[in-house]
């Protein structure tokens, strides 16, 4: 009696400690869970790349989520995205995470927090600063003490940012991810991941729960965790559940069962057809990952876009589209589907899911044909393209010798010998990266692309001028091939003699875009039309109609016979097309692009030619999205299996 009264008043202060006292977050090792504010908690969370959705669709889509039963997002942070070129930070618009994470908060959500430096992600280079190839022999990922250097100042910035966001702080973050499948990469540098989990814990204090992430197998988690970092891993649907959690029990004997990623969906490479997993499957796998009591997260919840040219690529050199829509239970557009459906059954089972109505899937509208002009060609415009100048030099440059990191790069020489039968134009090296429009004395004359088409035939007088437009498709994003420089990445041949002489410009395409520099096309001879054409720009303009309520809404842009190129809408580059190597073939323009206030100004690089040579050129904007074409190519359709083992 004595005893039990003396235990609630001993209690009842502690009690009271922990309701009015700091939030907490923690992992308990002995009841193998984590603890939020002292009491068991599991999360069921949802991944969100907020750098691929516009800043004005981030509350539609987090709520989305809300509404389907989850009680916290994962997010990756891409460095390259933020610091552009060394020490030149972004954080604003659609680049403001901390905006990002204060909605969340707001909407009711924790955070998983995914600051890399590396994460992957099917982001340009894994999301590691082009820039850092600037030592040609960095190793990334390691205790490169240049990459280093980098990581520390990189995260001396960004990581105070994010404190105030922990949990413990009043934030919504409870945990923080340390790189991303580390025991993935060749480097199984353990130092780096001593270095970086010094770094998190000097910059985000000792109470931060940090983790890993790996693939459920013991050989990835070898070189993946690291004592002090909570280790997780992470598989798709369809699998054993118990057999991969106890691969996580290899690493962690005790704590909470996590997977960080299970994918709800799957990736997809330009010339591969559109991934699909079944709703069904994934309904299933997720309810025998909650049924055992583990944190999941759905890797991902809504995939968005890989505008401009932040898409990554695997090897054997295989750029993504795009479209990140994944076949996630949210659509790209953040459209509602079966599997979200699906899922947030799963889920009810586990949790109350919050009452309400679930926002409406945004509707679209077909604005119609819109007929383009033509601009100049990409040599015509050089002068207004080029913002720093040509540069010279007896060999060719990469992209990021001569400070370039997206984009396209002319590379200009002379044929140096009397070309009178058609002479191989060589890459011997395969140092084409990524795919180069060739043109003499301005008449287009073929194409090369890495690993697949390393000579095209010339011919010509000596002296005449040879064009090698090179495009940089995206930087590989997972492997040990991430050092991926861009642009003649080894020397050209013609016939036998080796090329020397270059004159090379670097395009500021978008900027010059933007400025309204591109020109109408100087009329030329267009009796005969050619199976190929000088990399050429189109433009043309469109109202968004009166009378409608509700307008501008998103649309999809169809390139109808058009080849490879880019879109811009009013400035804002939406990625690239290529239809006719599939799987994707429109591309999805936010509302937030459009304006009903002035015309809305198409702009269309197209790199082949375009189909005007008989009749004007017409893109067509429709109100549904076509992810899943026939596709040329197919040689990486084994990549079946949604595993992160297809991609080595
Ligand atoms: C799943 O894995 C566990 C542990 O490895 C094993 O005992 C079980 O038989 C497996 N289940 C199936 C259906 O293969
Ligand atoms: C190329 O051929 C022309 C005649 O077609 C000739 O006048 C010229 O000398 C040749 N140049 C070289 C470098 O062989
Ligand atoms: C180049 O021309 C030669 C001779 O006409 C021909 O045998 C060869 O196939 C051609 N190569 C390419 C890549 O077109
Ligand atoms: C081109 O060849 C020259 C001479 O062999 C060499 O010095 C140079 O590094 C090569 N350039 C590239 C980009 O491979
Ligand atoms: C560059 O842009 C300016 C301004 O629009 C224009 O006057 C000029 O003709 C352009 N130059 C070329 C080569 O198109
Ligand atoms: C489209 O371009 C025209 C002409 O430069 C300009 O007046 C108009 O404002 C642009 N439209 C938008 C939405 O920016
Ligand atoms: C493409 O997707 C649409 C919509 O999901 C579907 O109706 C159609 O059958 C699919 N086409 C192919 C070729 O798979």
């Amino acid at each position: 009696m004595h005893l039990l009264i003396l235990g609630s008043v001993l209690l009842l202060p502690l009690v009271i400690g922990h309701s009015l006292g700091a939030p907490s977050f923690s992992i308990d090792y002995k009841n193998d869970c984590f603890r939020k504010d002292g009491e068991v908690f599991r999360y069921i969370s949802g991944s969100i790349h907020y750098s691929r959705i516009p800043r004005v669709y981030w509350k539609d889509r987090l709520l989305k989520m809300y509404m389907a039963g989850l009680n916290a997002i994962q997010t990756y942070i891409p460095w390259n995205y933020h610091e552009e070129s060394p020490g030149r930070y972004s954080f604003s618009g659609d680049r403001d995470v901390e905006h990002f994470l204060q909605l969340a908060k707001d909407i009711g959500f924790l955070v998983i927090l995914r600051p890399g430096p590396y994460i992957c992600a099917e982001w340009d280079m894994g999301g590691l600063p082009a820039w850092l190839l600037k030592k040609d022999d960095i190793v990334l990922r390691s205790s490169d003490a240049d990459y280093i250097a980098a990581v520390d100042k990189w995260m001396g910035t960004l990581l105070p940012m994010m404190k105030p966001f922990l949990y413990q702080n009043g934030g919504p973050i409870i945990t923080v991810q340390v790189e991303n499948e580390y025991g993935s990469y060749f480097a199984c540098d353990y130092n780096y991941l001593r270095h970086l989990s010094t770094l998190f814990r000097s910059h985000l204090g000792d109470d931060a729960v940090l983790f890993t992430t790996d693939g459920a197998g013991a050989g990835y988690l070898k070189c993946g965790s690291l004592q002090g970092l909570y280790a997780t891993v992470d598989f798709g649907p369809g699998g054993n559940v118990t057999a991969a959690f106890e691969a996580q029990r290899c690493a962690e004997p005790h704590g909470p069962l996590v997977n960080s990623e299970f994918y709800t969906g799957w990736l997809d490479h330009w010339g591969s057809p559109h991934s699909v997993v079944p709703a069904a499957l994934v309904a299933k796998s997720l309810n025998e990952i909650l049924a055992v009591g583990a944190s999941v997260n759905l890797y991902m919840f809504i995939g968005g876009t890989n505008f401009g040219y932040w898409n990554g690529a695997n090897w054997p050199y295989g750029p993504q589209p795009t479209s990140y829509d994944y076949d996630a239970p949210l659509t790209e557009a953040g459209d509602l589907t079966e599997k979200y459906f699906a899922i947030r059954e799963v889920i009810k089972l586990y949790r109350k899911i919050p009452e309400g109505p679930i926002p409406p899937t945004t509707p679209k509208y077909a604005y119609g044909t819109v007929v383009l002009k033509k601009l100049q060609t990409i040599p015509d415009a050089l002068e207004n393209l080029s913002f720093s100048g040509p540069v010279k030099s007896m060999y060719p440059q990469t992209f990021v010798e001569l400070n370039q990191a997206f984009g396209y790069v002319l590379y200009r020489t002379a044929l140096p010998f009397n070309c009178s039968a058609p002479t191989p134009l060589s890459s011997p090296l395969n140092g084409i990266h990524d795919r180069a429009y060739v043109s003499v004395e301005g008449v287009a004359v073929g194409i090369l692309e890495r690993d697949k088409a390393l000579t095209v035939n010339v011919s010509g007088k000596a002296g005449s001028q040879l064009d090698i437009l090179v495009e940089n498709m995206g930087r590989i994003n997972y492997g040990k091939y991430i050092n991926d420089f861009k642009g003649l990445v080894s020397n050209m041949t013609l016939g036998s003699d080796m090329l020397r002489g270059w004159t090379m410009y670097s395009l500021s395409i978008d900027e010059a875009i933007r400025e309204g520099l591109l020109g109408e096309m100087t009329p030329t001879d267009e009796s005969q039309p050619a199976a190929l054409a000088l990399p050429t720009f189109y433009q043309g303009s469109f109202i968004i109609p009166e009378g409608i309520p509700d307008l501008p809404q998103d649309t999809y842009i169809n390139l109808p016979e058009w080849r490879k190129g880019h879109v811009w809408i009013n400035g804002f580059n939406l990625g690239r097309y290529w239809p006719s190597r599939g799987p994707q073939v429109t591309l999805f323009v936010p509302a937030s692009v459009l304006s009903s206030a002035a015309p809305n100004n198409v702009t269309v690089l197209e790199l082949e030619e375009a189909p005007c040579s008989s009749g004007p050129c017409g893109v067509e904007f429709i109100s549904t999205p076509i992810l899943n074409a026939t596709v040329q190519f197919n040689r990486h359709q084994h990549r079946r299996l949604f595993n992160k083992e297809d991609l080595l």
